[in-house]
């Protein structure tokens, strides 16, 4: 696919320079002949799953409600019911190689960055209602049409006492209907409200941006497990105090100089960034293989089927330290530079020491044969 038509023409330098966490952007026929990555019914199958994480919207008279998965068929709301729904699922990059494959496409964005590919379905008249987005998403239309409307606002207070974030006072200022292949970029906190105008789908490209409480509530608990300070509290000078409850400003200064001691380099933060950045959510979890060859046969089959990045797999790079999944990686071999950047090796001209790194990678589901 080209990066011009996914950009309406755009070269990623002039699309991160005057649209990118900027205004939004709308490309008609971004990927000429989008076809669906699943079908309807697949992906209901799909939410019954304990590893996915799915969510139904469902409208009607009674106003807004939301529910979490895994779904039943029951769950779905027959076609005779009067309630408009959607089905939002969330990290379908994660079970289907063909959403692993749309997702790579917008890796002019650095991985650090990309999070997750995320699919609804709604029908006619199903949307989640006008909202805005902490983050930045492409929109990329499948199956059926969808009327958007955005709005610059800067009122987003939302409706209390709902489930979901609903805006109060949604104020459109533009409108478009999108068809399959069309796509739609909005900037982080853009109001917005996508409205199924038949039976369809919409494809999600969602990003992260960690906020700075969270960066420096998980580097303090990196730090802390790394902390070696020295000294123990001591006071050969202790004075008498009149009121024996006082804390004293000696105590006090004794204790700052302590923890003044507590001091962080560069290379700790980019130590800290690797496995942070890298580290699986929560929820995620690998799936090592049920037949694992042999280190001779796995060598013999790597130049055959290539070896790729498990789908849940987070993988980067600082300097020369790889870091895979919350851990730094031991070897520094040239293959791990593509495997990182391009979630693949072909498996030709790697060294020993990579392929017992690959073999154990594979061992811990981290990496998965490219060609079956
Ligand atoms: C949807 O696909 O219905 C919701 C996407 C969004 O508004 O962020
Ligand atoms: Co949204």
């Amino acid at each position: 696919m080209q990066i011009k038509q996914l950009l309406g023409g755009l070269s990623v330098e002039v699309f991160l320079r005057d649209y990118w966490q900027k205004r939004p952007l709308l490309v008609r026929n971004a990927i000429p002949g989008f076809k669906d990555l699943i079908e309807p019914r697949a992906l209901f199958a799909l939410t019954g799953q304990e590893d996915i994480t799915a969510r139904m919207v469902r409208e009607d008279q009674g106003g807004w409600d939301l529910l979490h998965g895994p779904f039943m068929r029951r769950d779905f709301p027959s076609s005779k019911s009067s309630v408009v729904w959607t089905v939002l699922v969330q990290e379908l990059n994660h079970h289907l190689r063909s959403a692993e494959d749309l997702l790579q496409q917008f890796d002019f964005i650095p991985h650090a960055r990309l999070d997750d590919l995320m699919v609804s379905y709604a029908v006619p008249g199903g949307g989640v209602g006008p909202h805005f987005d902490s983050y930045d998403v492409f929109l990329l239309q499948g199956r059926g049409q969808r009327r958007w409307q955005i709005s610059a606002q800067t009122d987003l207070s939302l409706v209390d006492g709902l489930p979901l974030k609903i805006l109060q006072h949604f104020m459109p200022e533009q409108e478009w209907v999108l068809s399959t292949g069309d796509m739609l970029y909005l900037p982080p906190c853009y109001a917005h409200n996508g409205i199924a105008v038949d039976e369809c789908m919409t494809y999600s490209v969602g990003f992260r941006a960690p906020s700075a409480q969270e960066i420096a509530t998980q580097f303090l608990i990196y730090l802390q497990d790394r902390l070696q300070l020295s000294g123990i509290y001591q006071d050969p000078d202790l004075q008498a105090q009149a009121h024996p409850a006082q804390i004293s400003e000696p105590m006090l200064t004794q204790v700052e100089h302590m923890i003044q001691q507590l001091t962080w380099t560069r290379a700790d933060i980019a130590d800290f960034l690797g496995r942070y950045l890298t580290e699986p959510k929560a929820h995620v979890y690998f799936n090592p293989p049920d037949d694992m060859p042999d280190f001779g046969e796995f060598c013999q089959l790597v130049v055959k089927q290539g070896i790729r990045l498990a789908p849940q797999s987070r993988m980067l790079f600082h300097e020369n330290q790889f870091y895979l999944n919350g851990e730094p990686v031991t070897i520094n071999e040239p293959g791990l530079l593509e495997l990182a950047d391009r979630r693949a090796n072909d498996g030709r001209e790697l060294s020993r020491v990579y392929l017992q790194w690959l073999y154990e990678s594979m061992g811990d589901g981290f990496v998965v044969w490219d060609k079956e």
